[in-house]
């Protein structure tokens, strides 16, 4: 169970280390200052229909109540240790996992994880405006619930750094509460990161995708054999699914929307749909492209020898580690990797170890694309023919051997003549946001929702639709 009664709630017995409890009890305001300055804009005294951890089994670990957030009880919470755990990979397969940082692997480990760390406050700053224009208290509530299990988040990788890492994991500590999410002098470590999540296409596109990049690191973390961040990692997947379900029923909604508009006026037609204040497909895709594209640079490049070393060393595994039948080593096994060659893309096989970014990209793939059949599922029944479709993996890349090749939506390598004569037609323009942005504005009445989005098929925690998610007080 949860020690609640503590400053700072926790299941790792922070009572019986009192220097580490003093550190991280320094590290807390620290926190709440940059909550205060980068948190959520405006509405720090909102009470908030919130679920916070009570329990750290998978059943019932959530408890629902009114919290303002900057009272939310983020807290260190790891699933109970199991057993007697093994290192499941690597060149350690088969040893005891570790429960402090072996020395050899100490600067990556701790790079791996201050890397984590770093995107949870990071799209905190990403969402901070997105409150003042929420279509309705359902969805307002569904922002800040992701916004303080990111803060959670942070405080997980914090207490590795803490409680693993000395004086440099102190600092890390603080160095990541100093970064901002877009700075030109300190910015976020990773490029989708430092993107503007403007409005709420762009936030349920970025919940669907980003998150979802989140959720594959958080899973071949969770492999490690450094157990402390084994099990860390573990907890965090467990708020992760809300978040992705944020995404994927977000654009679900909208979509609804538009399919019945389109329905309705017997159109497809963009300036149409816009007029009727709908979001236009075309519109959809482009944005569709545009979080596809920047998330899957955040799996790194095609080739690394850091890959194969996390791996090796047993640090970082792949997606579902354990139920692949391979001898969990990968000598001497292949992986595909593209390359273009001729103005065409080709497969080149090169070795797995190398490829371990690619691995976890493509296997991040194909649950993304999973998810992007659900929503045409939403235009079917609707009755619309038009489908969405993640571009081509090597579109519109800035990492990895295809980050200087054009490369249109649907895989054919293009000269730039012919990339600048489609470029409106495959990325969100200036032009799409400016629409976007004009449809936002503060939905507040229990109950009512946007015009551009349909209401959720029910509530939160068995609550009605129209249940009073937000007290603005
Ligand atoms: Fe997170
Ligand atoms: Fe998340």
């Amino acid at each position: 169970m949860i020690d609640y009664s503590q400053k700072i709630p926790n299941n790792v017995n922070l009572a019986g280390d009192r220097t580490l409890q003093r550190a991280l009890e320094q590290w807390q305001p620290n926190y709440l200052s940059w909550w205060k300055e980068m948190g959520p804009e405006g509405s720090q005294a909102f009470d908030v229909y919130l679920r916070t951890a009570v329990s750290v089994e998978p059943s019932g670990w959530a408890h629902f109540d009114y919290v303002k957030m900057p009272d939310y009880r983020w807290g260190i919470f790891l699933t109970p240790a199991i057993g007697e755990r093994k290192i499941h990979f690597g060149e350690h397969l088969g040893e005891d996992a570790w429960q402090d940082v072996p020395g050899e692997h100490r600067a990556n480990l701790r790079r791996i994880i201050v890397t984590q760390g770093d995107t949870e406050p990071a799209s905190v700053e990403q969402q901070r405006h997105l409150g003042l224009t929420a279509p309705s208290l359902y969805d307002l509530r569904n922002l800040f619930q992701v916004n303080v299990e990111e803060g959670r988040h942070l405080w997980a990788m914090v207490y590795l750094l803490h409680r693993h890492f000395g004086r440099d994991g102190r600092e890390e500590a603080e160095a990541l509460l100093q970064r901002r999410s877009g700075d030109r002098d300190n910015p976020r470590i990773l490029g989708a990161f430092n993107e503007k999540t403007p409005d709420w296409l762009s936030f349920f596109m970025f919940t669907y995708f980003t998150d979802r990049d989140g959720k594959f690191q958080l899973c071949a973390l969770a492999e490690s054999g450094f157990d402390p961040l084994a099990r860390t990692t573990k907890f965090m997947l467990t708020e992760e699914a809300h978040h992705m379900f944020v995404g994927e029923s977000g654009v679900a909604r909208i979509l609804q929307r538009t399919a019945e508009t389109m329905k309705a006026l017997a159109t497809d037609d963009p300036a149409k749909l816009r007029a009727a204040g709908v979001i236009d497909l075309p519109t959809i895709q482009r944005y569709l492209n545009f979080h596809f594209s920047v998330t899957i640079d955040l799996f790194g490049a095609d080739q690394s020898s850091n890959a194969a070393t996390f791996y090796s060393a047993g640090l970082k595994g792949r997606f579902e580690e354990g139920k692949r039948a391979d001898d969990h080593r990968l000598h001497g096994l292949t992986y595909p990797v593209l390359e273009v060659a001729d103005g065409k893309l080709v497969e080149r096989a090169v070795p797995m170890l190398n490829a371990l970014n690619e691995v976890l990209r493509d296997d991040y793939i194909k649950d993304s694309v999973a998810g992007v059949a659900r929503w045409n599922r939403v235009l079917e029944k609707a009755g619309v023919e038009t489908r969405l479709a993640v571009p081509h993996k090597a579109f519109n890349r800035r990492i990895g051997t295809l980050a200087n090749t054009r490369v249109a939506p649907d895989g054919r390598v293009v000269s730039d003549a012919e990339w600048a004569a489609h470029e409106r037609e495959w990325l969100a323009t200036p032009e799409d946001r400016a629409f976007v942005a004009s449809l936002m504005g503060r939905v507040t009445g229990r109950g009512q929702f946007a015009h551009w989005i349909a209401p959720p098929a029910a509530g939160i925690n068995k609550q009605p639709v129209d249940f009073e998610y937000v007290r603005f007080g």
